[in-house]
This record gives C-alpha cells, structure tokens and sequence, in this order.
C-alpha cells in the first residue's frame, strides 16, 4: 500500500490504472478506523481494481464548538489497518493540500440539509462535507464511492450531489456495522465512558422498537417516535432530533405510505452519536 500526500501523485495512480483498464474505488475517511471503515474497505476490494481510501479529517464540517481538534487522530494505525485490507493507496493529505490559500468554493445543497443533523449542527456541516466529497471526486475519479448508511442523511447529500453536477461515479451505500449489543460502530464511541457506553445500547434498542412496530402494521410516525423515544427516556437519553422522515426526500411524514428512516441524534456522556433505520413499508 502507497501511503500519498498530494493531489498530483493520486492523480497519477488513478491515471496510470485507468490506462490498464482498472477500475477505481473510492473509500472516503476521516480515519480512526473500525469495524465499519473496514467493511467499506472489503466492498471496495471485492468490487474494484485500484482501492484508494482517503484520510482527511476536513475542518471545514465541523462548527466551531465541535470536536475537531480532539477527533481522534492516528495515521500509524489506521495505515495498517487499510494495509491488512489491501487497499492500494492511502491518500492522507495535508489540510493546505486541500485547502490552498486562496480557496474560496462552497458547495451548498438546498432541501434535503436543512434537516436532521443539518438542522443540529448547522449548514456549515452538509456543506464541508459536500465540498470536500466533490473535490475528493474531482481528484480520484472513482467509478464507485463508498458510504456507510449509518450516515444515512450523508448519503442522500452524496447522491444529490452527483446527481446534480453530473459526476460520473456510482455511489454504494454500506450497511451499518454493530457492536453486540447494536451500538453503531462509530469513530466517535471512544469518548464513551463504561457507564455511557452500556446507556448507548439504547440508540439501538429504539430503532429496533420503532422497526418492530411497522413489522406489526403501524403507520403513524407520531407515535412510532413516541415509542422510541420512551425507550431512550427510559435510558436517560434525551435525544437532539429522533424524526422519521421518507426515506429518499427527507421530508416530514405524518403516516408512512412509503419507506422511512428514523434517524436519532444524541450525546451520551461526551459522545454526539447518531444513528438511523430504513423503516420499510415496502415489500
Ligand atoms: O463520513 C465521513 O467520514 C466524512 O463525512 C467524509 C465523507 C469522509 C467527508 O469528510
């Protein structure tokens, strides 16, 4: 594996293995690998040629009175990490490499970031992600992208993005990996303590709730929230947003005649740890 630093030698791999034909998968990353960063990585490997996992902890999505500075950092880990996967590059650039003086483009999607975490954290975050996605396209000019759903809202901002600018690359949604007990894998869990860590397992436990409930034939999203959000009280999480919204257009339903995502959004302890679920009404 080729750990690479600039813009200009990724572009020459990516180059070099399209002349032969190869296929390129994309596998963005701010690091701090797990469990679900590996299943990304596996995805990629089995379905194309040259595997390029990106390393970058973007300033520009998170807010001020966020964890960037304390967002867990280590390179020499996730390196060998990605090496055991046998991901072909590591692009770890430097934040200037991203950002040179001078830079001066925002990508903002209207709709579907006004929401949920949107909403929680503020534009600035659907933004950085969305501008650092494209300019990672524009770079590596993957055929296929790799996103974990448990980003769900992520995801459909992804989407919109290359649907709208017309960028040529496929966009592979990968299923949310798990601890035992349904806690999300998440880069972010290391902030929990034991104590916040077992009250986590709630997150789950409501989804999986709210899942059971339209299984068994319920409609009604009030009280489908309702239900799940006892679940969390009864774990003493108060929750930032806990919403379920149709599942493509995010937009508020009252009664699910479509698929639904139920997305929740919490701290436990000094963890902001998020989580969703594809509520299908569809067969
Ligand atoms: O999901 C993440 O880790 C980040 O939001 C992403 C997609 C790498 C953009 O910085």
């Amino acid at each position: 594996m080729r750990i690479i630093r600039t813009i200009a030698e990724v572009r020459d791999a990516v180059r070099e293995a399209k002349r032969q034909q190869k296929t390129v998968g994309l596998v963005p990353t701010m690091g701090a690998f797990h469990a679900g960063h590996l299943s990304l990585m596996q995805e990629a490997r089995k379905r194309t040629d040259l595997v390029v996992v990106s390393l970058f902890v973007n300033p520009a999505q998170f807010g001020p009175n966020e964890d960037l500075s304390r967002y867990p950092r280590d390179e020499a880990r996730d390196a060998a990490m990605a090496e055991e996967q046998h991901v072909d590059i590591l692009f770890a650039p430097e934040p200037a490499e991203v950002y040179p003086d001078g830079f001066a483009t925002t990508i903002h999607i209207a709709g579907i970031t006004d929401v949920l975490d949107g909403a929680s954290r503020g534009a600035h975050h659907f933004d950085g992600v969305a501008t650092v996605v494209a300019k990672l396209f524009g770079i590596v000019a993957p055929d296929v992208a790799y996103f974990g759903q448990k980003d769900a809202q992520q995801v459909l901002v992804v989407r919109r993005l290359v649907r709208d600018l017309n960028i040529d690359v496929r966009i592979e949604a990968v299923p949310t990996v798990r601890e035992p007990d349904g806690l999300a894998m998440s880069s972010r869990n290391i902030y929990l303590d034991p104590a916040a860590r077992q009250q986590a397992a709630a997150l789950n436990r409501a989804l999986e709730a709210a899942d059971a409930m339209v299984e068994a034939g319920e409609r009604r999203a009030a009280v489908i929230e309702d239900a799940a959000r006892r679940i969390l009280d009864d774990a003493g999480i108060s929750a930032e947003y806990l919403e379920l919204r149709d599942a493509d257009t995010l937009q508020p339903v009252t009664t699910l005649t479509g698929d639904g995502l139920l997305a929740v959004a919490a701290y436990v302890g000094a963890a902001r740890l998020i989580d969703n679920r594809l509520l299908r009404v569809s067969a």
